[in-house]
């Protein structure tokens, strides 16, 4: 993990970063929306989970948590949300409801705490409301993104994910060129049914953002990006025509091994 900081004043980002041997890094982000009902949004990774709790007692008393959101219940996002369940008796934890069944088949979930969300489906949360939003990119079928109508950001899950050469907090650390290759090689491995995809209808897909018109690109594989929505569209609108990502072989795995 590293340090939290504020994303805007009542954003707070949980940071970590995953190397990729030979690639880079993929940031792993949760998030702390400091509403009047506090919400935390995915829970890190479970490798790191002691680091999390720390960070997020730095952010905010757990007690005081009354929302926690899982944009999707893969590894990398649920990785506390036991400890967090129970650290934060008073919140209720809001996924799509093929996540909570299946999250099921590996834990006994509380479900009188438990809040389903369909993308298009809202919470209030005391200032603002929370928006269910399936990103255009997803790995995983329960994924729902959030639009927070108060500070109009997007928390997209994986979408708009990229690997990067070292961690940064501030996107402009990145260059231009690093962060179109690493969000469209990211694109591609992370949702590799884009190449089956008519580049049209998935255009209608990333036209579905341009509407909601986004000031801010929260996602939990991307550092903060104010402003960029336009230009982040326009590289994932190259995916389903680019060469498609391949990964590793044991050849490579092999030649990692040996290299030590
Ligand atoms: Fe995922
Ligand atoms: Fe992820």
């Amino acid at each position: 993990m590293n340090k939290p900081y504020q994303a805007i004043p009542d954003i707070e980002v949980l940071p970590a970063h995953f190397p990729i041997p030979g690639a880079g890094f993929l940031p792993v982000n949760a998030f702390v929306i400091k509403a009047k009902e506090p919400v935390l949004v995915d829970t890190g990774m479970g490798i790191e989970s002691e680091e999390f709790m720390k960070a997020l007692g730095l952010v905010i008393d757990p007690q005081d948590l009354r929302w926690v959101w899982l944009t999707h219940d893969d590894a990398d996002h649920i990785g506390s949300i036991h400890k967090v369940l129970e650290a934060a008796p008073k919140a209720r934890l809001v996924a799509n409801s093929l996540a909570v069944l299946r999250m099921s088949t590996a834990w006994p979930i509380p479900m009188d705490r438990v809040y389903w969300l369909n993308s298009g489906d809202s919470i209030n949360v005391g200032d603002r409301n929370l928006t269910a939003v399936r990103p255009p990119l997803f790995d995983n079928p329960t994924t729902i993104g959030i639009y927070d109508n108060k500070s109009e950001a997007f928390f997209s899950a994986d979408c708009f994910g990229a690997i990067i050469p070292s961690p940064v907090q501030n996107i402009d650390d990145v260059t231009e060129g690093d962060l179109a290759q690493g969000m469209i090689s990211w694109a591609s491995a992370d949702s590799p049914w884009l190449h089956m995809v008519e580049p049209k209808v998935f255009g209608q897909a990333l036209d579905k953002i341009r509407e909601i018109d986004p000031k801010m690109i929260l996602s939990a594989h991307l550092p903060p990006a104010q402003g960029k929505t336009e230009h982040f569209l326009e590289w994932l609108a190259k995916v389903p025509t680019s060469t498609p990502f391949v990964t590793p072989n044991q050849t490579a795995l092999e030649q990692m091994l040996t290299q030590g």
